[in-house]
């Protein structure tokens, strides 16, 4: 296993855009030390070793898990999976630390549910090769603005990332409302060998819990598109 990259190491990922120019990704900045500082510990915290702990247990990854919703309301109705939420923002993840914290405090979700503090970037070499068996990618930030394009987090250089951690048959559960976005993610996912793709794959995501993106997202009546790949 990799070390992860300290705190603020340049960012990890570049590659070309259609315009043969270089592109980083910004996105992979750890948060601030200080910040970092001020979060650690406590029972949500992610470690290499928690993974040992309850092996047995699948493992379902939140990308961008925002405020936490999604992550706890299936945490919640699924006891028999362990989950690993990632989001870089300091206020989401307060959010959703103050939520562990206090189911902790009621007994429940100690053991199963840890939150990662940064980037999928810095916590991807954490992960040992073949460990995660689901992923759920929930309304990534589209980056509107042409000149912000390149934050976005699904490019080649995410799945490259992501591929070897897969388990066999693992699934990747991908949603947007944004449809410049999803015409984007669309093209990835077809150039992508090793998996089986459903590109309207709405039926599911049936039994899955709302986001809250995606009710903001049915309030303003914008589309929703859904994409699935199993690992093959
Ligand atoms: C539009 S919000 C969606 C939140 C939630 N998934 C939902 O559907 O309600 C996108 C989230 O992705 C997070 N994010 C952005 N870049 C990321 C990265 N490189 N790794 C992990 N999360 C990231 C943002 O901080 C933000 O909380």
């Amino acid at each position: 296993m990799k070390a992860a990259p300290a705190v603020g190491e340049a960012p990890v990922g570049s590659e070309e855009d259609e315009s043969g120019a270089r592109r980083y990704h910004l996105s992979v900045r750890l948060p601030p030390a200080a910040r970092q500082e001020r979060l650690k510990g406590g029972s949500w915290f992610f470690t290499p070793g928690w993974l040992q702990e309850d092996a047995r247990l699948p493992l379902y990854l939140d990308i961008g898990s925002g405020l936490g919703r999604f992550l706890l309301a299936e945490a919640e109705k699924h006891p028999e999976i362990r989950y690993l939420g990632v989001d870089p923002d300091y206020q989401c993840a307060q959010r959703v630390i103050g939520k562990l914290l206090s189911r902790a405090s009621r007994g429940q979700l100690t053991g199963r549910v840890r939150f990662f503090f940064g980037s999928f970037f810095h916590c991807a070499p954490l992960l040992p090769a073949g460990s995660l068996n689901r992923v759920y990618l929930n309304y990534p930030d589209p980056w509107f603005k042409k000149r912000h394009l390149r934050r976005r987090l699904l490019c080649r250089f995410f799945f490259d990332t992501l591929e070897p951690l897969l388990a066999p048959v693992a699934e990747i559960f991908i949603q947007t409302d944004d449809d410049d976005y999803a015409n984007h993610i669309l093209g990835l996912l077809r150039g992508l060998e090793g998996y089986d793709l459903c590109e309207s794959a709405e039926a599911l995501f049936a039994d899955l819990s709302p986001t809250l993106y995606q009710e903001k997202a049915l309030a303003g009546s914008r589309a929703r598109h859904c994409f699935h790949l199993r690992k093959i």
